[in-house]
């Protein structure tokens, strides 16, 4: 395929004209990439098979993972859903626009492909200008996994996209920055108690509120267990230098850290540090390369620059070092991404 055409968009005031252009090419099977507030989406239209098909080429994703179907708002659902429960109009009213998949049963007119065979769907109303004003211009539901290359760290960036996708995609909207950089929280509603499939930019806390059983799977709360959601695999967000978590209070996981960030150059291996700024010093004068998280409190700081940072070091090293966070609020999706790109390599210190 040919180069992606890449339009710079207004990220809070998107140019009309740009929106029907983009628009006008998911309506004719085409594949376009766009900011959402968590992570940049490939989308197509949903309910093209043909269309969806090419995602899961350009991406090199396995025909099991189901896609997220995005629509421009809950008026839609019953679109694409049915046997839609209460619970969900409650938290669409309390978390859409936004970070929150709800997966429901799923309506005929949604392809198979699109959701792996199974009968269910899963559905989001994003919070972004731009992910909302082509929604809106396109008037069908979007299909649109993370715009990244299969088992890649998801892109918070136009720039991460064609790095991993330019060739296999027509167009991307090029938005800026996105704000999460952590994908959506996927819940799945069709079981009793609901299952938190995939913790992500809505926390476990702020949902609890509204399904105080919702049920937690081991894969994203200890290293080694099996997958919580089809297609999530242990291996994901993986960035090409291999990624090794130190898990533990945090004076033992630097020391740790900083022994083997030593042994290892010393070996005349590149060492990479993503680290929050105040770990820094705990690395003085060893010839390692370090990604800054920024503040160590700022969990939300953390998560928008979690993949940016494993993309900037990725290049340069043979190896990432990172600490775990604390797995609360954010920090359980952050802990989750921190699994996979290490695919179950956790020290505990
Ligand atoms: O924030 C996000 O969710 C981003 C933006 C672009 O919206 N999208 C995203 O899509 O992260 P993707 O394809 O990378 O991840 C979709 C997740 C996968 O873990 C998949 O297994 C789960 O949603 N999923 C999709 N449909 C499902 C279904 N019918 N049942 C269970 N899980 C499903
Ligand atoms: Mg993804």
């Amino acid at each position: 395929m040919a180069r992606a055409i890449v339009v710079s968009v207004n990220p809070e005031h998107p140019e009309p004209a740009l929106i029907h252009t983009a628009a006008e090419m998911v309506r004719t099977g085409g594949l376009v990439a766009f900011p959402t507030e968590t992570v940049y989406g490939l989308g197509a239209n949903a309910l093209d098979a043909t269309a969806v098909e090419r995602i899961f080429q350009a991406k090199g994703r396995p025909a099991s993972d189901p896609l997220i179907v995005h629509l421009a708002g809950y008026q839609h659902l019953d679109t694409v859903a049915s046997e839609i429960p209460p619970l969900a109009g409650i938290l669409a009213h309390h978390f859409w626009p936004g970070p929150l998949t709800l997966v429901l049963h799923k309506k005929p007119l949604v392809p198979a492909n699109v959701s792996a065979g199974r009968a269910t769907v899963a559905v989001r109303v994003p919070h972004h200008p731009v992910a909302l004003a082509l929604l809106e211009a396109v008037g069908l539901p979007i299909a649109a996994p993370s715009a990244n290359r299969f088992s890649r760290p998801s892109p918070t960036s136009a720039q991460h996209v064609l790095d991993d996708l330019d060739g296999r995609v027509d167009m991307v909207l090029d938005g800026g920055t996105t704000r999460i950089g952590l994908e959506s929280t996927v819940v799945d509603l069709t079981r009793d108690p609901p299952v938190l499939l995939r913790p992500g930019g809505v926390p476990i806390e702020a949902l609890r509120e509204f399904i105080p059983a919702i049920e937690l799977r081991p894969a994203y709360l200890e290293p080694g267990a099996e997958a919580a959601s089809p297609g999530m695999l242990l291996k994901h967000y993986s960035p090409d230098a291999e990624l090794i978590v130190f898990d533990g209070a945090r004076e033992a996981a630097l020391l740790r850290m900083r022994g083997m960030a030593a042994e290892l150059a010393g070996q005349g291996r590149i060492v990479g540090l993503l680290i929050p700024n105040e770990d820094a010093e705990a690395f003085a004068g060893l010839p390692v390369r370090i990604a800054y998280l920024g503040p160590a409190g700022d969990l939300s700081r953390i998560g928008a620059a979690l993949f940016a940072q494993m993309r900037e070091l990725e290049p340069h090293v043979d190896l990432i070092l990172v600490r775990g966070f604390a797995r609360e609020g954010l920090g359980l999706a952050i802990w989750d991404r921190l699994l996979r790109a290490a695919q179950g390599h956790v020290l505990e210190c």
